[in-house]
């Protein structure tokens, strides 16, 4: 059997990290290299999506020039160019390692030492997949969950919290996840399904999470179009 296609579907993949800056020389950062979003993004489009990825500081290249690329910094400047693509999109992949906390002010001046002890202000980042699922037309929602402890129990209780349809759980314990080039993944769905893709190059996962979100699409779209005045879109 062939595997499901996303011709005709609308894509839009969040990757890397976000530098969250201090000062002009100074910033907050994470262990995120972008490569499994860089990866999904080309899985995708190798399934026939029409793909945007957003991506954070990232040393990741993209192979197919199909994919529209927009760079950004922050986690704000991730939540405006999220929200700027958003409009017609089919499925929302948020893979980016989003920075939970920004400083509360960007000095402008390199900041000079002083004392024995510092205080760095920082406020909470908005949660920019919480944001897209809340969309009144949200499209198919893909959140990530890197944890370090009982990986499956925290990834469930975000995919409630935050309200989406799919959520793809990783231990990042031991040098697992963050900066490698393969990665195993727990698949979990709202309704207690589950798909364990096993260890592997994250361009082999990529493919089989796209296999997986596409066959969601097709089988929502079926159920939708058997049910009389019901439209056959995917849309939640
Ligand atoms: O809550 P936590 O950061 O662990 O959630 C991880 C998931 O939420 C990832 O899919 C990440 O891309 C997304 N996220 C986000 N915006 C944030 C924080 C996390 O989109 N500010």
């Amino acid at each position: 059997m062939t595997a499901p296609t996303l011709a005709g579907k609308r894509v839009l993949v969040t990757a890397g990290p976000t530098f969250e800056d201090i000062d002009p020389v100074r910033y907050l950062a994470n262990r995120s290299s972008g490569k499994m979003g860089f990866a999904i993004a080309e899985a995708a489009a190798t399934a026939a999506a029409e793909v945007v990825l957003i991506a954070g500081p990232s040393q990741c290249q993209l192979q197919n020039p199909a994919i529209r690329r927009v760079d950004v910094r922050s986690a704000l400047q991730m939540l405006d160019a999220v929200m700027s693509h958003i409009q017609g999109i089919d499925v929302f992949i948020a893979c980016a390692a989003v920075a939970d906390y920004r400083p509360a002010t960007l000095v402008d001046e390199k900041i000079k030492k002083s004392g024995p002890r510092m205080q760095l202000e920082l406020l909470r980042n908005p949660d920019i997949l919480a944001n897209v699922a809340a969309l009144p037309q949200a499209p198919f929602t893909v959140g990530f969950a890197a944890e370090t402890g009982t990986v499956e129990a925290h990834a469930m209780h975000k995919l409630k919290q935050k309200r989406i349809h799919m959520i793809a759980a990783n231990c990042v314990a031991d040098g697992q996840g963050f900066d490698r080039s393969d990665n195993r993944l727990l698949l979990l769905f709202a309704d207690g399904r589950r798909h364990n893709l096993g260890l592997q190059s994250k361009t082999a996962l990529a493919r089989e999470l796209i296999t997986v979100i596409a066959t969601e699409l097709k089988s929502a779209a079926t159920s939708a179009a058997s049910k009389p005045g019901r439209p056959s879109t995917v849309n939640a």
